[in-house]
């Protein structure tokens, strides 16, 4: 008898093959409007950060794992899974290299002028080279501030050493052991952002991460300062974020992330020519893609097996 699946976004091939044979797959919408459906769930593969709360987990009695596909489970309440005795996979460490990546490809995008640079380049006014435009922020000897050291954070310093930048970081926790392995120096989160040329926000949104970026935070930072988001848009306020760039309380930012996502199409953030935005990319490399499928799918196995999953996130 195959497990009976519930999925919130149609899963790639690739996911349906490692699957095979083993579950029957419900969509959620569909599922919803069907409670006896609902009553029969044994796995549930949370793809697209679906909300997922205690409410939910209750009309599936049957329910024997949450399997989420990514690191993140801000959408989904682990109390209320613990409570249930419901375990929660999640896949740690298989995007932190290609999340590191992206969080350096927005830092020299937005530092270097290229989404300004290349409309420019394109447009009718570009008509001879001319060195006085797009002068940025040099990266190689700058300082960069890491807000989160967790896995993604210490790879984002081990990038940065590439570029022999000065590192500082702030985290709930100081971290010696990176300290000493990454040359990194702890900073309060004030201390960071007055003196760093560039931040990243590399932590996960909790309650106490929630818009921890405010617009007391983004006035303490440098007038030639720019903000890198890669971590989830909850941490951010985007109200304070649209006066910070209209009012070049910073030279810029670049954001992967935003909340809601996708922004309303007619945001006024969508206007700002000094952000680059981008459609949730941080691990969207082949590579992480196919190793966080794996993961998530023989984590939805084991707990449908009611083994111990291999990452267990609650
Ligand atoms: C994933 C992410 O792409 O792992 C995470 O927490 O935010 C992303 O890198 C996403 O979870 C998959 O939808």
């Amino acid at each position: 008898m195959p497990y009976q699946l519930l999925i919130d976004t149609a899963l790639p091939p690739t996911m349906l093959d490692m699957l095979g044979d083993s579950c029957e797959i419900h969509f959620l919408k569909d599922a919803l409007q069907d409670e006896a459906l609902l009553g029969r769930i044994d796995g549930y593969l949370t793809y697209g950060h679906p909300p997922t709360d205690g409410a939910l987990m209750d009309r599936m009695p049957n329910l024997k794992v949450i399997s989420n596909f990514g690191v993140g489970v801000d959408h989904i309440n682990l109390a209320d899974a613990r409570a249930r005795n419901i375990p929660v996979g999640n896949t740690p460490g298989f995007v932190d290299g290609a999340t590191a990546d992206l969080t350096f490809a927005l830092l020299m995008a937005i530092g270097r002028n290229l989404r300004i640079g290349d409309r420019y380049a394109r447009g009718p006014e570009f008509t001879a080279y001319d060195p006085n435009l797009f002068h940025g922020q040099e990266i190689y000897g700058s300082t960069l501030g890491i807000v989160g050291m967790g896995r993604i954070g210490r790879v984002v310093a081990k990038r940065a050493n590439g570029f022999e930048m000065n590192i500082l970081y702030h985290n709930r926790n100081r971290d010696p052991e990176s300290e000493e392995a990454l040359g990194v120096s702890y900073a309060s989160l004030n201390e960071l952002l007055q003196q760093s040329d560039f931040v990243t926000l590399n932590m996960p949104l909790t309650p106490e991460t929630r818009r921890m970026i405010g617009r007391k935070q983004l006035l303490l930072m440098k007038p030639t300062a720019y903000l890198i988001n890669v971590a989830r848009g909850g941490v951010l306020d985007h109200d304070a974020l649209l006066e910070a760039l209209q009012n070049r309380w910073i030279a810029g930012a670049a954001i992967d992330v935003t909340e809601p996502e996708p922004l309303p199409r007619d945001h006024p953030l969508l206007q700002m020519e000094n952000l680059i935005i981008a459609p949730h990319l941080g691990s969207a490399t082949r590579q992480s893609r196919y190793n966080m499928a794996r993961r998530t799918i023989d984590n939805l196995l084991a707990g449908l097996r009611k083994e111990s999953l291999p990452s267990r996130v609650g």
